[in-house]
């Protein structure tokens, strides 16, 4: 027989902790989330909920606006600081609406208005939660790695932990700076190969006529120079992975040998007769759209479908705002402790953020992290609060950063070195984060414009 009746919502294990004055409110929550699966505690305010939020550390709280000793809203930024993976909900009585909007600005997930159907309640918190501890989970397996809490990174990243057990290839793009090699790396160590070897080889930074050598190695008497054997990189990336960076500048030759190498899985060395069989995990990352790169006919197709079997698109740092104070925290924090700051790093103030928020980020998280490197061993001992001005004069540009119209407005004043900053920006931003226009634009090599980037 079918049943009309839809299944109930599971909440296993979650820990909520549920502040409400009026006790039949609060005996019939705890009854039905509990009925569910979950482990609830029930306060009946401010106080008692603050004394409960440290100990036990809820992945929910729903908390009654209206309280005997205060509002449930105050609850809400404690709550946040202690678990800022935690999801918060306001109970509200009717007609207080306004104060739930303000709640919801705030952080709050959602607002339930009296009386609540507890029903409905378990099935909104079963989807949040669902939802909160997938990212939770997916931020923890990465940390090691990567710092992340946007959700463009997380839906980037969601299958990284699959793709790393597989043994298909993985291609991974993104613009300079997003993370690539990191992501290489998290792939690596979560594999089960973590043990073997990780070789990284940056096609772009050997000459052409070198790479083959350096990937496949060769016989001794191979070419000139070739005084004895040498095994190349993927042989010693054999029972590991090869991460084969910049893997759009790979001249024509080598893709065709590297083609071969993936079909059979056997490398042969320049100038040897005998195949050696390997087994190298590939990770390949490239910053170029690589579609462009085959219609222009620079980069095989065949070799694109062969690499690109498990693709991972990392998002320009703009593209994930969240991530901008989470990161810049971050490294402000660990350079403070590189210089061993004493006490706790300071904190930014919004105006701050909204600053570094409001920047493009052509360098992307290596801007940042370079950034929060120039502004610690500017901090004056003991600061508490870190305010806008104090980032305007690192940010290209600093207080003058202004386009007019078609051009770019350079204030006198300017640094040589951040008048350059504002063209490189403008010709970035007027190029749609192109690399290879905007150096075309400013009149240099998209190498040069890269090292740019990089040194930010
Ligand atoms: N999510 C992140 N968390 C922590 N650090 C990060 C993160 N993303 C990038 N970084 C840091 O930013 C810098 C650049 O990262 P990475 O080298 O992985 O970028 P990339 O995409 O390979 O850049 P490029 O295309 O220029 O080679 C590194 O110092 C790295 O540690
Ligand atoms: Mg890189």
């Amino acid at each position: 027989m079918e049943s009309t009746e839809e299944a109930l919502p599971r909440l296993n294990g979650l820990k909520i902790l549920v502040v409400d004055d009026d006790a039949a409110i609060l005996r019939s929550l705890k009854r039905v989330l509990a009925g569910l699966g979950a482990e609830v505690t029930g306060v009946g305010g401010v106080r008692e909920a603050r004394l409960s939020l440290s100990v036990a550390r809820p992945d929910a709280v729903l908390a009654d606006l209206q309280l005997k000793d205060g509002s449930g809203l105050d609850l809400l930024p404690d709550y946040l600081a202690e678990c800022p993976r935690g999801t918060f909900y306001m109970i509200t009585g009717h007609g207080s609406v306004d104060n739930a909007v303000r709640a919801l600005r705030r952080g709050a997930r959602h607002y339930f208005e009296k009386p609540v159907d507890p029903l409905a309640l378990a099935r909104r918190l079963e989807s949040d939660l669902a939802g909160a501890r997938e990212r939770g989970d997916l931020a923890e397996t990465l940390a090691p790695y990567l710092t992340f809490c946007d959700a463009a990174m997380v839906e980037a990243l969601r299958d990284a932990p699959r793709f790393a057990r597989s043994r298909e290839p993985v291609m991974i793009q993104g613009e300079t700076g997003t993370g690539k090699e990191l992501v290489a790396h998290a792939l690596h160590g979560l594999s089960l190969r973590a043990n073997g070897p990780f070789v990284a080889v940056n096609c772009g930074a050997i000459p052409d006529s070198m790479l083959e050598a350096e990937l496949f190695g060769y016989e001794k008497g191979a070419f000139t120079g070739a005084s004895r054997q040498h095994r190349g990189r993927f042989e010693q990336a054999d029972g590991g992975t090869l991460f084969l960076d910049e893997i759009g500048e790979m001249p024509a030759a080598a893709q065709v040998a590297l083609l071969r190498v993936l079909e059979e899985g056997v490398v042969h060395r320049v100038g040897g007769e005998r195949g050696v069989a390997v087994d190298a995990r590939i990770v390949a990352a490239t910053h170029r759209a690589l579609e462009e790169r085959v219609h222009a006919g620079l980069f095989r197709q065949d070799l694109l479908y062969r690499l690109n079997v498990l693709p991972i698109e990392l998002p320009a740092l703009r593209e994930r705002p969240a991530d901008i104070a989470l990161l810049a925290r971050h490294f402000l924090e660990n350079s403070l402790r590189d210089m061993e700051w004493p006490g706790s790093a300071p904190v930014f103030r919004p105006e701050a953020i909204a600053r570094l928020e409001a920047h493009a980020w052509p360098g992307n998280v290596r801007e940042l992290r370079n950034l929060m490197a120039r502004l610690a061993v500017r901090l004056p001992e003991g600061l508490r609060e870190i305010g806008a001005e104090l980032l305007a004069p690192l940010l290209p540009g600093g207080k003058g950063r202004a386009s007019c119209g078609e051009g770019v407005l350079i204030p006198r004043g300017t640094t040589l070195a951040d008048a350059e900053w504002l063209l490189i920006d403008a010709a970035l931003k007027d190029s749609g984060y192109h690399r290879g226009k905007a150096a075309r634009q400013l009149g240099i090599g998209e190498r040069t414009l890269r090292r740019k980037l990089n040194d930010a």
